[in-house]
Parts: structure tokens; C-alpha cells; sequence
């Protein structure tokens, strides 16, 4: 019976990852208005934030060895997985960084809601200066 009900959930369209509103604030370069969207949760927040057009640079494609994808998790920090060590070394690194520092690539998108602020900077254009 307990297969009964498996097949109706995988059967059911609905059945799909709840949704998690992500609020970014406005960053002069990357959403001058700021931008707000629906993310699947488990969604890797780079990703969500690239399919809504805020062009976030993603120098090592994803993999956490880069931090140029750093942000800041205003609100809503609390319902993601934690950072683990491999990300907190990275994050070293970031420009700007504060407690609330996190690679987008490294957190999947989690909760009700997501208040992202964009560095002004990133790592790379940092080192440019
Ligand atoms: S894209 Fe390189 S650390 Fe996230």
C-alpha cells in the first residue's frame, strides 16, 4: 500500500520542490533595481540568481574555488545547510567578507524566504586595484 501511495506522488505534476522567495538587493553594476524571484529549494543560489539575470561572476564554474561568487545572506541565513570547511576557506578570500558571507555556489536555496546583498566588489575585480 505504501507503493500505492509512491506511485500517486511521483505520478502527481504538483509534487514538485517548494518554492523559496529570494529578495536581492539593488547593486549599481548587477540588478540596479534589485530583483525578486521564486527558487526551487535545493536550487544552487547561482544558479537561480543566473536564471533571473543578475549576471554573478562564477570564475571557477560552480565548484566552490573561486569565491567570486560571494554574498551576503541578510535574511533567511538560518534555514540553509551551513558553510563547511572547504567554503569557509574560500570565503577567506572574498572581498567584503562578514559573518554573513556565503559562496552562491555552495548554498543550496532553502526556506521561505532569501535576502541576498551582492558584494560591491568581487575577489578578481579586488585584485585589479
Ligand atoms: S563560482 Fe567559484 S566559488 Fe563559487
Amino acid at each position: 500500500m505504501s507503493t500505492d501511495a509512491a506511485d500517486t506522488a511521483a505520478a502527481t505534476p504538483k509534487a514538485a520542490a517548494p518554492l523559496t522567495h529570494v529578495r536581492v538587493l539593488p547593486h549599481p553594476e548587477l540588478c540596479p533595481e534589485g530583483k525578486v524571484f521564486e527558487a526551487k529549494a535545493g536550487r544552487k543560489l547561482v544558479d537561480a540568481m543566473l536564471d533571473n539575470g543578475i549576471e554573478i561572476e562564477h570564475a571557477c564554474e560552480k565548484v566552490g574555488a573561486c569565491a567570486t561568487c560571494h554574498v551576503h545572506v541578510r535574511e533567511g541565513g538560518q534555514f540553509l545547510a551551513a558553510a563547511d570547511e572547504e567554503e569557509e576557506d574560500q570565503l577567506d578570500d572574498a572581498w567584503g567578507l562578514d559573518a554573513q558571507s556565503r559562496l552562491s555556489c555552495c548554498v543550496r536555496v532553502k526556506g521561505p524566504e532569501l535576502v541576498i546583498e551582492l558584494p560591491r566588489f568581487t575577489r578578481n575585480h579586488a585584485r585589479e586595484r
